[in-house]
């Protein structure tokens, strides 16, 4: 089977691993502190602050501005559920805005469409590793005073203008398995604001200033050296990754003929890294999704639906009253029911992007 994604870890990373392991500080340490220098170097930020999950870097964000019960966020309702749950986890509304046709990341237009008086913020999502509109976002925040979070969690390296995601607004990472790189869980801030940062590395532990000394209501949301210790190697190795990812994109958008089939899009200006290669399932095409899955799946190809539903819809946000009239994102709720992904690893090898090309052009 050709799964539908496979994390790269060599020998390096079991090296450092097994160094961390005998020295015995397994817990927050200098190997985090060297893997927050590296970041913040590599993507252009002052400040970079390690957590342990994506989910977590999104929630101490938005506590660091100081979002609150009565606040709204604006966010795409078409991303990972964590994104929206952050905003509930302060007690905060979240708003959503729908998404490009194309990009399938947040409409700006639409954003504007959605301020009200108590918008604080808007978390972008860098869906895919495509990057979404940022200039026209980061304008829209101007004029608004607003926050501009970016949910860099599938976009690490990925550049708008030559300026890498997560340098435009408080960028928060997710270094989760199946993402561009990884530390098995993980996350991280960046921002190149130091009160920003001095807040979150309160935030993320216990709220303590000096030792035993806590100025405000934080949790335990460190990261270990162990994890550290594989981020500083997974950092050195992703641009490459990251060009393998490209490149196998590359080979689909060339390859694919098939017709029905929506490839995936790039804006112009823009660096995709390819978290995911999605399509669409369009009227023409001969098979239904499930039933092309099934296809793939008995051609020994995986392939997955990110996301089978708008956050709206989901359970927990129906029962909190969200409706599809009163959300109104018609583009995020038709593109769940037709988006599928297919395999754009990095470890693919040229017979597999072949063979998977062949297999769903002679779709029957
Ligand atoms: C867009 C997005 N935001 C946030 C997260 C949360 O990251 P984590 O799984 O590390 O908590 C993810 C992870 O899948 C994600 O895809």
């Amino acid at each position: 089977m050709i799964p539908i994604v496979t994390p790269l870890i060599g020998d390096e990373e079991a090296r450092v691993l097994a160094e961390v392991l005998r020295s015995g500080m397994l817990a927050q340490g200098e190997r985090v502190n060297e893997f927050e220098q590296s970041f913040s170097e590599y993507c252009g930020v002052q400040n970079s602050v390690a957590v342990s999950n994506g989910t977590v870097a999104l929630d101490v964000a938005l506590k660091a501005v100081g979002i609150q019960q009565g606040d709204e966020v604006i966010t795409p309702s078409f991303t990972f559920i964590a994104t929206a749950n952050s905003v509930l986890f302060q007690g905060a509304k979240p708003v959503f805005a729908d998404v490009d046709d194309k990009t399938f990341t947040i409409n700006s237009n639409d954003v504007v469409e959605k301020i009200t008086a108590k918008t604080k913020a808007i978390i972008g999502v860098h869906l895919f590793g495509h990057p979404f509109e940022l200039k026209a976002v980061q304008e829209i925040c101007e004029d608004h005073h607003l926050i501009l979070i970016e949910d860099a969690a599938q976009a690490h390296g990925a550049e708008y203008n030559g300026k890498k995601v997560g340098s435009f607004g408080i960028g928060c990472f997710s270094f989760y398995p199946t993402k561009n790189m990884t530390t098995g869980e993980g996350g991280m801030i960046t921002t190149s604001s130091d009160s920003i940062a001095e807040t979150c590395r309160l935030l993320r532990n216990h709220g303590q200033g000096e030792k035993y000394n806590h100025i405000t209501l934080g949790y335990n949301y460190r990261m270990t050296d162990l994890e550290a210790a594989l981020g500083i190697v997974q950092l050195r190795k992703l641009d490459g990754f990251n060009e393998k990812r490209i490149k196998n994109a590359d080979y689909f958008n060339e390859h694919l003929t098939v017709s029905g089939l929506n490839l995936s899009y790039k804006k112009d200006g823009v660096k995709h890294v390819y978290h995911q290669y999605a399509v669409t399932i369009e009227d023409d095409f001969p098979l239904s999704r499930d039933a092309f899955m099934e296809y793939l799946r008995d051609n020994n190809i995986g392939s997955a639906v990110h996301y089978p539903m708008p956050v709206h819809k989901q359970p927990l946000y129906q029962q909190m009253g969200y409706t599809e009239e009163n959300v109104r994102c018609p583009v995020a709720t038709a593109v769940a029911k037709k988006i599928v992904s297919l395999p754009v690893h990095p470890a693919l090898q040229e017979e597999d992007l072949k063979y998977i090309a062949e297999t769903i052009n002679t779709v029957p």
